[in-house]
């Protein structure tokens, strides 16, 4: 959603105002004040800053993020976390405010993993910062599932869960230029079949790609939770092929690094949720995941620098696709 800068001034202003007020709820032992507001993001949603200043030191920041309507449920869901929000490596939830769809976060530290990995794979560093790495895969595996633990009810088919992976290919005729229309058929008539399975039915992130994980030092944090319900493994997709797809971009991100960061990622999942998938269902799924990555990288209008990294992308997700399609009998 794309505001407009009118509606953008009138926004900034009532929330500044709002969480003015209610720092004192916050934070009842402190004196704070806001000092800045920054416009962190508008593409697909508002992300607003707030710095928080005591005695003319920044203690604090606050981030505000406009949803989708009806998140108002997974919102309290989650803040109910709050409790166990260094394991679920989530940033404190501080507050919703139904009347903006908004929810108030914390701030946590860090820089997103996709820029760590590039330094972290970097000969010249060796190899000390493996053992970090290999340290975040875990703890990401554990709040994950963790996340999916605290947020499950019941199984849901998974043709009623409105899942954008399937919806969105579904129709795309991008995608359905691109495959051709036989593979395009067999692929619908392979969603038609696991549309009637059951799955877990649990809050998802839904990007738990490394461009929404924080780290620093042994921290780290996810951001960009979207407040949804969905299947529970579009999260273990979006981990594990967001790390895939580093390992194509980056020269020295090593097969065997990246096959270990799975394996703990999965290990440490497995302890707390389940992940009961055959082989074939897998491979789908990983299939139906690359094909709404593609459609992601179609729409977005890039800039040069981001058209040549996204067009690596494209030829691995690509060449992902046509060898799932052929184990899987497809084409
Ligand atoms: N709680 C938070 N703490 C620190 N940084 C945050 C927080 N929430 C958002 N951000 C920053 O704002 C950026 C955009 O927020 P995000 O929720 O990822 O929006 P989008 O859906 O547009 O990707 C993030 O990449 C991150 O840098
Ligand atoms: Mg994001």
């Amino acid at each position: 959603m794309i505001y407009k800068k009118s509606l953008l001034v009138i926004y900034e202003r009532s929330l500044k105002e709002k969480i003015s007020k209610k720092l004192k709820d916050y934070y009842p032992d402190r004196k704070l004040s806001i000092r800045d507001m920054t416009l962190v993001k508008n593409v697909r949603a508002m992300v607003l800053r707030f710095d928080l200043f005591e005695d003319n030191h920044k203690a604090n920041e606050i981030y505000v993020k406009i949803l989708e309507k009806g998140a108002k449920e997974q919102v309290l869901e989650l803040k109910n976390l709050n409790e166990y929000k260094d394991l679920l490596l989530m940033p404190r939830i501080i507050d919703f405010f139904e009347d903006f769809n908004a929810v108030v976060m914390e701030g946590v530290k860090g820089g997103t993993l996709s820029k760590a990995l590039v330094f972290y794979t970097l000969p010249i560093v060796g190899n000390f910062y493996e053992v970090r790495l290999l340290d975040y895969a875990r703890k990401i595996g554990r709040g994950l599932g963790l996340l999916h633990k605290f947020t499950e009810r019941r199984k849901l088919r998974i043709g009623d869960m409105n899942l954008g992976m399937i919806t969105g290919v579904k129709v795309s005729p991008y995608i359905r230029t691109l495959l051709g229309v036989d593979l395009f058929n067999n692929i619908l008539n392979r969603i038609e079949e696991i549309e009637d399975e059951k799955a877990s039915f649990v809050q998802v992130h839904r990007d738990p790609t490394p461009h929404n994980i924080l780290v620093k030092r042994d921290e780290v944090h996810l951001v960009d939770f979207a407040f949804k319900r969905g299947a529970s493994f579009e999260d273990t997709l979006a981990f594990s092929i967001g790390l895939e797809l580093m390992e194509n971009r980056l020269p020295f991100f090593s097969k065997s690094l990246l096959e270990e960061m799975k394996h703990l990622f999965f290990n440490y999942y497995e302890e707390f949720f389940h992940h009961p998938f055959e082989e074939d269902f897998w491979s789908f799924l990983k299939l139906l995941r690359c094909l709404q990555q593609l459609i992601v990288y179609n729409q977005r209008k890039t800039s040069l620098k981001n058209y040549i990294l996204e067009s690596i992308d494209k030829k691995y997700l690509l060449d992902r696709i046509w060898e799932l399609s052929l184990k899987l009998n497809l084409r």
